[in-house]
């Protein structure tokens, strides 16, 4: 009797583990496929695509990237340029707006005429400033084609210190980074919805136009401590982007809805402290674009572009919390002391 129960406790373990592998080499190599294979043209479905063979006959096709005369939505920027689109760019300074302009005719000096600058503050922009600027006076004033939103704008907006603990915030922090954060991008998507579906509708005999929405988190998402209130609005903005693609499929509207969780991104305004695992602005727009495709094919509600940081959140998802909280406050003690050290250069 025992050697049956045995026989068959060896066949099941034997089964079970047999799965788990191939649950595990399946999981690798779709990671692989995922992170290191890119088509020829990722946002393809998402080009108005009118059955002309001359390139200069086609209608632009636009993408709006919320802050982005620098950092990753500038990357965003010159990777979108690069596959020809034509791009709204949104900063709250005008000099900044021109000199991200300038910089991308230098590259691409063929794409002056399709990009278009929209100076608004998010942290203090209206619903109707939202609905004139974007809106009215530049979308439908120029009777622009926008297939592309990207939530881009966002940061830590405190005075040094940047890190500090939650006691210490008082209220028009708190407001501030919500404003800049969550609620602008809340209502941007909200004002861009009309332009979104109405340019997904412009499908040709050839190919199915689709409209896509980008919504940059963070690994803080998470919670990350001395950063309280931007780890909540990240949190915000993936799953405002999650529930927005649940409710496009269940709905039928034409628009993909993807989070992006990035880890360390070597930007203006994150520039020191930083491991080698940290991609430039430019590289990060690309990885983000190329992956877009993966993404939408196996339905993810959001990704880690970069192999690393997919890697790097992932064990964040995996310790316990009780390795997980020293391992953060150690990181984030340095970083603070880092950003600290600069203040005080600068000063
Ligand atoms: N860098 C990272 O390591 C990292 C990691 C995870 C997630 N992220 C997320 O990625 C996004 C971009 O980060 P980043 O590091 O590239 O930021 P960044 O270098 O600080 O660039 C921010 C952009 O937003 C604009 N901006 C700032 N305040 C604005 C305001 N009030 N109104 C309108 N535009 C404003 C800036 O232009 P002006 O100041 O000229 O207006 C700039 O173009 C953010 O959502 C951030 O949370 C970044």
């Amino acid at each position: 009797m025992s050697d049956i129960f045995t026989s068959i406790f060896t066949k099941a373990t034997s089964i079970l583990g047999l799965l788990t592998t191939c649950g595990a080499v399946y999981r690798l190599v779709d990671f692989l496929f995922f992170h290191f294979t890119v088509s020829r043209d990722p946002l393809a479905a998402y080009r108005s695509d009118f059955p002309s063979h001359d390139e200069s006959d086609r209608p632009k096709t636009y993408a709006l990237i919320t802050g982005s005369s620098g950092g990753i939505g500038f990357g965003l920027a010159e990777s979108l340029v690069r596959r020809g689109f034509g791009v709204i760019l949104l900063s709250n300074d005008e000099a900044g707006l021109q000199s991200a302009k300038q910089r991308l005719v230098r590259q691409y000096p063929n794409c002056a005429s399709s990009i278009e600058l929209v100076h608004l503050d998010a942290v203090r922009a209206s619903v109707e400033d939202i609905q004139n600027r974007i809106i009215s006076n530049c979308i439908e004033l120029k009777n622009l084609t926008v297939t592309i939103l990207i939530n881009n704008v966002g940061g830590v907006l405190l005075p040094s210190p940047l890190f500090r603990v939650f006691s210490e915030y008082d209220s028009k922090g708190i407001d501030d980074n919500i404003d800049l954060n969550a609620r602008f991008m809340a209502h941007v998507t909200r004002a861009m919805l009309p332009t979104l579906s109405a340019s997904s509708a412009l499908s040709s005999s050839r190919r199915p136009n689709r409209s896509l929405i980008l919504s940059m988190s963070s690994g803080a998402r998470s919670g990350i401590p001395w950063q309280g209130i931007y780890s909540a609005t990240k949190a915000f903005n993936a799953a405002f982007s999650m529930a927005l693609a649940r409710e496009f499929r269940a709905t039928g509207v034409p628009i993909d809805c993807i989070a992006v969780v990035p880890g360390d991104v070597l930007t203006d305004s994150n520039y020191t402290g930083l491991g080698a695992w940290s991609p430039s602005a430019h590289q990060f727009g690309e990885m983000i674009l190329n992956r877009v495709p993966a993404a939408v094919s196996r339905h993810r509600l959001w990704m880690s572009p970069y192999w690393l940081h997919a890697i790097q959140i992932a064990i964040m998802d995996w310790i316990p919390e009780t390795i997980l909280c020293g391992v953060l406050a150690d990181k984030m003690v340095d970083k603070k002391l880092m950003f600290e050290k600069e203040a005080q250069k600068q000063k």
